[in-house]
Parts: C-alpha cells; structure tokens; sequence
C-alpha cells in the first residue's frame, strides 16, 4: 500500500501513514500484538485507557469491558489498543486516593498525547478514576467516548439493601454506642460489598459518573446500568463504534462539550441528585482544564435554583438501581429540561435535548417531579464568612434542618491523631450544641484533603442519643457520608486559613440560608494568635508528595497542580513529531 492510500488526516497517520523507515518501525513494531498491513490501511486507532487494578475492585469488571469496546471497535472498522495507567482505589488508597488523582490525571494525559490513537475510550468507575480521566483527556482534547464501571449490586443484611458506603458508616456508629457488636461487624463484612462496580448509592462515584451524562461525554443512559448487567456489554461495544465515527468526524472533542453551558448543566444535575461534595472539587479541576470560569458561586446560584428530585441514599432511600429502573440520568434530565442548556452538543453529535427527548420518570418514588420536589433547594450549599474567607461547602441534603443555624462553641482538634485520640475520652468537654473543627486535613494539610469531613459524634453523646452534630473541617466527605458536616473550608489551616486561629470554646455560627460560616472572636486577637503560629513541617521533602505540596492549589480552584490549568499560549497539539 502506497502512502497515497492511507488516511493522512488521521493523528495516527503520523505514526504509520508514511513509507519511511520512520513508518515502517512503527508498523513493526505493533506486529507483535498481532497487527497485519491491512490494519494500517487508515482505519482509525482508538485508545481504551484501562484503570483495572486489583487494589480497585470497583473496576474489577474492566478487563472485560475493555474487550467489548474492542470488539464495538472492530465491528465499526477500527483498530482498538488497551493501555494501563495507574489506578485508585478509594478505600485502599493511603494516606488518600485524592492525593493522587492529579498524578493519574497526568499519566492519562500523557499516555493519549505520546501514542497514535485518534479516539479514546476512557474506562473509569471508583471515585477519584474517572475524574483523573477526564481531566487528562480534557488537556490532550482527541475525541473521547466516557465508558463508566456501574454500580455494584446489593446484597442484603438485617432486611435491608446494603450500600456500601452509607451502610458502612452507619454500622460504624452503631458499634460506637454499642448498638450492634462483632457479630453484626463480620456479617456486614462479608456482605457490604458484592461484585465488582462503584458505590450503589448517590456518592461519590454515582455522582461523577453521572455527572459524565449531563457534561455530554458519556452517552445518555449509560452510567447508572449495574455493572454485572448485560447492557453494559453491550454499551461498551457502542461506545467503541462511536468512538470510531468520533476518530473519522475528527470530533466532536472535549473542548466543544465543555462547554460554560455544559458545566451548569452538570452542576443541575449534580444538585437534583443532592450528590457528592466531591464532584464540586472535580468540576472545578476539568473547567480549569479547558479555561472555563467556573466558582464556587456559580455551585451557590445554581443549587438556590434547583430542587431536589432524587430520594437516593445517603440522603435519601434508595439504590442506584432503583434510579436505573426509575429511567436513569436521562429521565433526571427530562425532568430538569426547564433549567437546562439543551442546543449543546454531546459526544454522540446530537444536542443534550435530543438525547433525553421522551426520556421519563417511571417512579415518582426515586426521581420526583419538578413540581413536587423532595426539597425546593439542591443538595449542596455554599457558605463564606470570616471563618472561610474562600469559600466552604455543605450536603444540606444529608444535613439536619434544624442545624443549619447554629451557633456553639468550638471543640478543636489539631488534625486526625488527635481527633482518634480524644473524641471518645470521657472528659472530653463536649455538648450536642458544640461545633467540632478538625484542622490540617486539607489539600496540603492532610495532605490530599482526605474524606475525613464527617467527624465522629463523641461516644458519650452518641451515648445519649446524639446523631448529628455541626462539624467544620478543611477535609472531604465521602459522597456516602451524612450529618451536618461543613466542609472544604478555604483557605484550609495548613495554608494560613482562619481555621488554624480557631480555640476550643470560641463561638462558631453556622446560618446555611444565608450563606454563612463565622467565627466570633474579636480581630485584634485573632492576629495576635497568628502572629504565634507556625508553618507546618512539611511531610514530603522529594518525589511526587513534595511536587504535589508545591503546587497543589485551594479547594475552591479544584485542587489541580497550577501548572496543569488550560494555558491560553499553548498550542492545540504540542506531542513530539
Ligand atoms: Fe470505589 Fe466506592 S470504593 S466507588
């Protein structure tokens, strides 16, 4: 085959489209993996970027996913090739799988931007995965098809449909107060978690995975389908044909879908679904990615105008196979049409309101109408104040209404030792109208901003019948966590914020509707008590932990590296020639 006949507008053509020995090395070398002449014939190369890892058992199915994308590929006349990168699986993952999601976000990146593909098809599920990925697709903007895990399916105990998160957390409290014992621990043990896929209920992989619908880049319908179900499979094989018609049409890319648009329809969704906090973090990174403005304030605007639809647990009741049965993301979204951008593109070429159109709820119990809300507000709020200068934020959604105004003084913890060490002590001076603070969990603090958010109630109130407290950190939560938890603060402790000032016993007021987080101690000391401290010791001196606390930044910028952020002289294409 002559040059002239292959496909030079193709990315891959610079790899194997020319009669040099540069093209002849490059076709050889794939012969190995069983690639023949014919495949270079200008066919399209899609890439699968695979997060399987056994230390990420949510992924554990993609091994076989990736062979249906494959598959879905052939089928449409493509060339499919399966690539590795690191993985993060969330409950194994120390001192958090967060501190290294921008370093799996690099490794995507630059493994789709040194090799010859024309399309990717990014396998992603358990929390941090799939955000990695998609903010390093986002930076190398090659067509990218999003190909979720699904939920696992639940297993029962006591009655009740596990999820593996919420149910986890609440036995935890329950052997605390000496509600359940070592009976009920093994028991759940062997049953909290069953096959392979993400977290079955709204944390916070449901809810980025979700989310991948409503950005346009997964196709519609697909996130929620259980990941032992045939229609994964069969979704997997379509995103590999679409991916090859993406590779052919040269698009649409990433950066035509993210869209400012695009964002706010995901922050919709995001707050309908009363999702995981951690999403706010991550949609903060990918518009970082693709230069578009996007703050806390815009999460803020966005939840004042969008009911709460979904009754999916924690905050709610049930499972995301109930949301999958109720009609999925795309009956969320049909639901929402009113507060959507629907004229914008998705991967598949057709607009968001093409793709939901006829979409309906089947089950008012799990999806209400926009009529009959469960809450008139999102899931999510933001509050500023002169105890979070930057910003903070709350799952209002999973919080008890009749904290959201509070005020209390301040119980504080130094950081999580110290909190391990002392929150059950019997002389711990604590009353259910006190507020908690840990410090020193945030983005360089913990570091990686650990789900540590979702502090535990002292033992001797949960004694007496306390479940929910207000509690203030520069943490995380898990999407599957609950309680009147205020989290993110910004500045975070480590880095100078007000949090580091905070003493036991000064008041600390929380007033949710009117956006607010103060602290109430006099100006004047609190710069005498900032003129005592002192910077934290740094905990990495080398590698990727002393990279990552140099350039990590706030929360309310996403936690991206500074130098990852979309740079407006870099060029569209900057891989070696
Ligand atoms: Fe992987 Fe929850 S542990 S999604």
């Amino acid at each position: 085959m002559s040059s002239q006949d292959r496909d030079r507008t193709l990315r891959s053509g610079r790899w194997f489209g020319t009669d040099d020995l540069s093209g002849f090395a490059h076709r050889s070398t794939l012969t190995p993996i069983g690639l023949s002449p014919e495949h270079f014939d200008g066919r399209p190369f899609v890439g699968i970027a695979q997060s399987w890892s056994d230390f990420a058992p949510c992924n554990a199915h993609f091994r076989q996913v990736a062979e249906h994308v494959k598959r879905g590929v052939a089928e449409a006349g493509g060339v499919a090739l399966e690539f590795p990168t690191i993985s993060l699986g969330e409950n194994l993952a120390k001192p958090t799988a967060m501190l290294f999601r921008n370093l799996m976000a690099m490794d995507v990146e630059e493994s789709i931007r040194m090799y010859p593909m024309d399309a990717v098809v990014l396998l992603g599920g358990c929390d941090k995965t799939l955000p990695a990925q998609l903010m390093g697709a986002a930076s190398v903007d090659l067509p990218t098809v999003v190909v979720t895990a699904g939920p696992t399916s639940p297993r029962s105990y006591g009655g009740r449909r596990l999820g593996g998160g919420t149910d986890a957390w609440k036995l935890a409290e329950r052997v605390r107060s000496g509600a359940a014992d070592g009976s009920d621990v093994a028991a759940m043990e062997a049953a909290i978690m069953s096959t392979p896929g993400h977290c079955n209920e709204m944390g916070s992989a449901s809810t980025i995975t979700a989310v991948s619908e409503a950005l346009g880049l997964a196709p519609a319908g697909s996130s929620t389908v259980p990941a032992m179900d045939g229609r994964r499979l069969a979704g997997a094989a379509a995103a590999g044909w679409l991916a090859v018609r993406m590779a052919r049409d040269g698009g649409p890319q990433p950066s035509r879908i993210l869209s400012r648009e695009m964002f706010e329809n995901a922050i919709t969704l995001l707050m309908a679904l009363g999702g995981s906090t951690n999403t706010i973090v991550h949609l903060l990174a990918l518009a970082g990615r693709v230069g578009v403005e996007l703050g806390l304030d815009d999460f803020a605007r966005i939840s004042a105008r969008t009911p709460l639809l979904a009754n999916l647990r924690p905050s709610g009741e049930f499972l995301l196979q109930d949301l999958d049965a109720a009609g999925g993301v795309p009956a969320m979204l049909a639901e929402l049409a009113p507060l959507l951008h629907l004229d914008v593109p998705t991967v598949t070429g057709r607009t968001l309101g093409e793709e939901v159109a006829g979409a309906k709820a089947t089950d008012r119990s799990v999806i209400a109408s926009l009529d009959e809300p469960r809450a008139p507000t999102g899931g999510l709020a933001v509050v500023h104040g002169s105890l979070a200068p930057g910003g903070a934020v709350i799952k209002t959604s999973a919080a008890s209404p009749e904290l959201c105004v509070h005020r209390g003084p301040a119980v504080v913890f130094e950081n999580v030792r110290d909190l391990a060490a002392r929150i059950d002590d019997p002389e711990l001076d604590v009353e259910p109208s006190s507020v908690l603070v840990l410090r020193n969990s945030g983005p360089k603090g913990g570091p990686g901003m650990p789900e540590w958010g979702m502090l535990p109630i002292p033992a001797k109130l949960l004694a007496r019948g306390v479940t929910d407290m207000v509690r203030v950190s520069d943490a995380r939560m898990s999407g599957t966590a609950f309680g009147t938890n205020v989290l993110h603060v910004a500045p975070e402790s480590a880095a100078g914020g007000p949090l580091a000032l905070v003493r036991d016993g000064d008041p600390i007021v929380l007033d949710v509707p009117a956006g607010r987080l103060d602290l109430e101690v006099d100006p004047a000391e609190l710069e005498r008590r900032r003129a005592e401290l002192r910077p934290p010791t740094p905990r990495y001196r080398r590698g990727y932990g002393a990279l990552y606390l140099r350039h990590v930044q706030q929360s309310d910028k996403g936690c991206d590296f500074d130098f990852l952020a979309k740079h407006p002289e870099e060029g569209p294409d900057n891989e070696a020639e």
